[in-house]
């Protein structure tokens, strides 16, 4: 049996369930995320973040609900096809051994670009992504934290998705690399029709860079709207615990940059 989203949303998540050995990860999450919009999905440690973005490109099968795509469900789609369409960059991008031109092409090789075709969007990925020409023929496996991740941005970008999901694209950089980041998303942003889900836990992340926001907590959506007041709605005492339990993560890291 073939459902059909509803509201014309580019991506739309309906009732999604998920269940593993462990308990219920995901918990009945609804979502309609709009064309063009760039839309954030916050949540401390274990929220069950990166398992929706995976489940949206089917790394996991939902147990309940279902995710459409342009209003057909991904089911009915093949696997191979919808991450081409919908493109997600791990929280840990792995580089192939080689250039980073090597790495850029090699995902257009196998999406069967032609050769020249290819050669243009790389270029186009890279300055989209705020990376020089040069770095081109610097080896993958050297270059630093931001650097890579910018490269893992470019990469998944040159394959002209429809839908790019990002997850946690800063989490182990430093506050300076973290903004060189933020300026190639927010580069992306002018791309023509580019839809972004961007996983973050900082909620001023999300105020720069989404549209809007949902905050997850234990697999349930229990804020949702625009960045900037995401949780005014909630009662003092709510808002309080969210942002405590968000803070936490980031003064974690805070340490960890300390200690570097
Ligand atoms: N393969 C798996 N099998 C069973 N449970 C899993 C699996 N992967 C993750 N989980 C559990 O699902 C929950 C959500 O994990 P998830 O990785 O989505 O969290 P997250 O919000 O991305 O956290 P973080 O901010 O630390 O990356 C966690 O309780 C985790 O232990
Ligand atoms: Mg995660």
């Amino acid at each position: 049996m073939s459902h059909h989203g509803e509201g014309g949303y580019k991506l739309e998540v309906r009732d999604l369930s998920l269940e593993m050995e462990g308990g219920t990860i995901l918990d009945s999450v609804n979502l309609g995320i709009q064309e063009g919009e760039a839309f954030c999905i916050l949540g401390g440690s274990g929220a069950g973040k990166s398992m929706l973005l995976r489940t949206l490109v089917r790394l996991h099968e939902p147990t309940t609900g279902e995710v459409f795509l342009d209003g057909s469900t991904i089911c009915d789609l093949d696997p191979s096809d919808l991450r081409r369409r919908v493109s997600l960059v791990q929280q840990s991008p792995a580089m192939l051994e080689g250039t980073v031109e090597e790495n850029l092409m090699f995902g257009l090789r196998l999406a069967d670009v032609p050769e020249e075709e290819a050669r243009t969007r790389v270029r186009e990925a890279m300055t989209r992504a705020s990376l020089d020409p040069s770095f081109l023929d610097r080896r993958a496996e050297k270059l630093s934290g931001g650097e890579r991740q910018r490269v893992a941005i470019a990469r998944a970008y040159a394959i002209r998705p429809q839908v790019l999901l990002l997850d946690e694209p800063t989490a182990a950089l430093d506050p300076r690399t973290t903004r060189e980041v933020e300026r190639a998303i927010l580069g992306l942003k002018e791309a023509a029709n580019l839809t972004m889900v961007i996983v973050t836990h900082d909620i001023e992340q999300a105020r720069r860079l989404g549209d809007r926001t949902i905050l997850l907590r234990r697999g349930r959506v229990v804020a949702e709207g625009d960045s900037a007041s995401l949780l005014e709605d909630l009662d003092p005492e709510e808002r309080a615990r969210y942002l405590g339990e968000l803070d936490k993560r980031h003064e974690d890291e805070r340490e960890g940059d300390a200690c570097e």
